[in-house]
């Protein structure tokens, strides 16, 4: 009977179990503190209601072991919510290193995704079974919410910054995308559908369609009409600062701050470059504000992460 009327989505990731049985941990809780309370406020309402005009009752000034049990019993009920929570927090805000990256832009009314190989897909994402995925995830005009129950995830989608959130789908089958944040008229409508693959037919899948450049190489190519690589290489005459091997290294700003170099600094210093300047060089940059697309901004920005390395392109998407 139940399963024709589901309470809870299914459980298609590596930590959904983990996230519902904190949340039962909760509602039981609550559940046993509501019933508590609301019988002793009946039985205490009948047991010491008035019985004549006038009545007095008896002043009781402390009772310790009443008091001591009141306050220990609840604190180490909350002391098990709060670490729970938050280990069950860090694990769900720590990505592993080796993760899948892919990236989702949100806009009035879609979901727009772009794999590493340079696939894309609006408003259906597939991804490999049993391998951890990490999103990086922004906005083109106003917020949006990533939300795949199944997965228990959900992330805000803002303009001007990159959020991330990551998972491992631990089940095939195709599960229900939904943006959680209202976003103007068509907000109801901007959902889709996740596909879990087993890793042979992600791979398939990732080849079929006509054949994209990757996203670094898609990138490269914009770095050269962009003209950035006319001021960012050795031989230039604009002294500007080399990018090959920048990503993930901390950055001695002009300001006397060191920055670490990650895909919101890059963002801004394509965006916004006299926002933080690095030391050492004049701040002669112009902005590509309202020049580039957010995605060709990840396609750059994923260039400019895997220069220096060898090939200057990203590792396999799956391992
Ligand atoms: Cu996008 Cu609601």
């Amino acid at each position: 009977m139940w399963s024709s009327f589901p309470l809870f989505p299914e459980q298609a990731s590596t930590i959904a179990g983990r996230v519902d049985a904190l949340y039962y941990y909760l509602l039981s809780v609550s559940g046993f503190f509501i019933l508590l309370i609301f019988s002793l406020i009946l039985y205490f309402a009948i047991k010491y209601r008035r019985r004549a005009e006038g009545e007095q009752p008896p002043q009781i000034s402390a009772n310790l072991p009443l008091e001591v049990t009141w306050i220990i019993i609840p604190f180490i009920l909350v002391m098990v919510m709060f670490g729970w929570g938050a280990s069950l927090y860090f694990t769900a805000f720590s990505p592993p290193a080796d993760a899948l990256e892919i990236f989702v832009v949100g806009k009035q009314w879609m979901w727009k995704v772009q794999h590493p190989d340079g696939r894309r897909e609006i408003d259906e994402l597939h991804v490999p079974l049993g391998y951890p995925v990490k999103l990086t995830i922004t906005s083109q005009d106003v917020i949006h919410s990533f939300y795949i129950p199944a997965f228990r995830i959900k992330m805000d989608a803002v303009p001007g910054r990159y959020t991330s959130a990551w998972f491992e789908a631990s089940k095939t089958g195709t599960f229900h995308l939904f943006c959680a944040e209202y976003c103007g008229t068509a907000h109801a409508g901007m959902g889709g559908r996740v596909v879990v693959m087993k890793p042979s037919e992600y791979e398939q899948w990732l080849r079929t369609g006509a054949p994209q450049e990757s996203l670094a190489a898609a990138g490269g190519r914009l770095f050269q009409q962009l003209g950035c690589s006319g001021c960012h290489s050795p031989s230039s005459i604009v002294r500007a600062p080399l990018l090959d091997g920048i990503y993930g290294k901390p950055v001695p700003l002009q300001s006397g701050q060191v920055v670490l170099a990650d895909e919101s600094y890059i963002r801004d210093s394509i965006l916004l470059p006299q926002k933080d300047v690095a030391a050492g060089y004049a701040p002669v940059m112009p902005s590509f504000q309202g020049r580039i697309s957010e995605e060709d901004l990840l396609q750059i920005i994923t260039y400019i992460r895997f220069l220096g390395d060898e090939g200057g392109e990203p590792r396999k998407t799956t391992r």
